[in-house]
């Protein structure tokens, strides 16, 4: 008997109650939780609601812009921060994936805490938190996680000291995507794929550079858009393409060449915690291979990821 239409009402009103006239800060990511959780108290506070979107130049290709966009588009109090040359500078020459983690984790948190702190009087700190991540709060990782465990560190940043106030997180994820189509989200963004925190910089193994990622992003983006044309997007859970750091021997035309691989990855999942490759039309894959062959530059060969989880996990790093 829940509905999201009396759970939208009550929410809105909850949080008019708590929150009053206070100023709330929130960090959207582009994702399904974040974008609900801000659209949600933008109905409930109105212009109160500060968001910050940071652009860590790990985002799928026009990604940041297109989603500002969109966050535009709803009316939402919003400021996207161009940071991409902080994060992809801590990165320079950084091949461990934990390590990478933990400086896209800090630099995030260094980045929005300057900007929280640019907003006058803020008292709470949204945060897009759902029921799984409550209870699987140990494993999940990125920005809010990564918050969550800092909180035991010493020199806090400042906006640690807001109080914290998290709308969504009694719902699943198919009851956050109700509300969300309750509230007026397009299929844009209650339809994406889950995308995590340090993004394209775990989807590249090792080392990241400015090049590898402009590679990595037009193959991913042949990649999703071929699934779309296909109708098979909205049928998977999560798909991406991986950057690997091992060139092969390849011919084009008369000529050797010898550059890099790109793996494809695409899982069916119901939370992520166990996942099975996804069967994918061989035609399709066909497609998809020659386009980024053909198009994208350094990448000579292309390989399917046919690896289930446990025991592979859906990110390579
Ligand atoms: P794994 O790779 O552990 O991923 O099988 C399970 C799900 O979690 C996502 N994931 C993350 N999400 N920050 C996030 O917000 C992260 O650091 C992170 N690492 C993995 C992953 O994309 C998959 O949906």
């Amino acid at each position: 008997d829940w509905t999201s239409a009396a759970f939208v009402e009550t929410t809105i009103a909850d949080l008019q109650a708590q929150i009053g006239d206070d100023k709330v800060v929130l960090a959207l990511s582009g994702g399904v939780d974040s974008s609900v959780a801000a659209v949600l108290l933008h109905k409930a506070i109105g212009k109160n609601l500060h968001c910050i979107f940071v652009d860590n130049g790990l985002l799928r290709k026009n990604e940041y812009e297109s989603v500002l966009e969109q966050y535009k588009d709803f009316g939402l109090n919003i400021k996207g921060v161009d940071a991409k040359d902080r994060f992809l500078g801590e990165l320079a020459g950084v091949e461990d994936p934990e390590t990478k983690r933990k400086i896209i984790g800090r630099v995030f948190i260094e980045v929005f805490d300057d900007e929280a702190h640019q907003i006058q009087d803020v008292k709470w700190l949204a945060q897009g938190t759902i029921y799984p991540d409550v209870i699987e709060s140990v494993s999940v990782k990125g920005p809010s996680a990564t918050i969550k465990s800092h909180h035991n560190v010493g020199g806090l940043p400042d906006f640690m000291k807001l109080k914290v106030v998290e709308p969504l997180k009694s719902l699943f994820k198919d009851e956050v995507r109700r509300v969300g189509t309750t509230l007026g989200l397009e299929s844009f963004i209650l339809g994406r794929h889950p995308f995590p925190g340090p993004g394209l910089g775990i989807r590249i193994i090792g080392d990241v550079t400015p090049e590898k990622v402009a590679i990595l992003q037009d193959a991913d983006q042949i990649y999703i858009n071929n699934l779309k044309e296909a109708g098979l997007y909205d049928k998977i859970w999560q798909a991406g393409a991986i950057f690997l750091p091992v060139r092969s021997v390849g011919v084009m035309g008369d000529e050797r060449t010898y550059e890099n691989v790109i793996a494809l990855r695409a899982v069916e999942s119901l939370d992520g915690m166990t996942a099975d490759w996804c069967h994918l039309p061989y035609d399709v894959l066909a497609k998809i291979s020659n386009e980024i062959i053909n198009k994208v530059k350094g990448i000579n060969r292309v390989v399917y990821d046919i690896s289930s989880k446990p025991p592979a996990t859906i990110e390579w790093e």
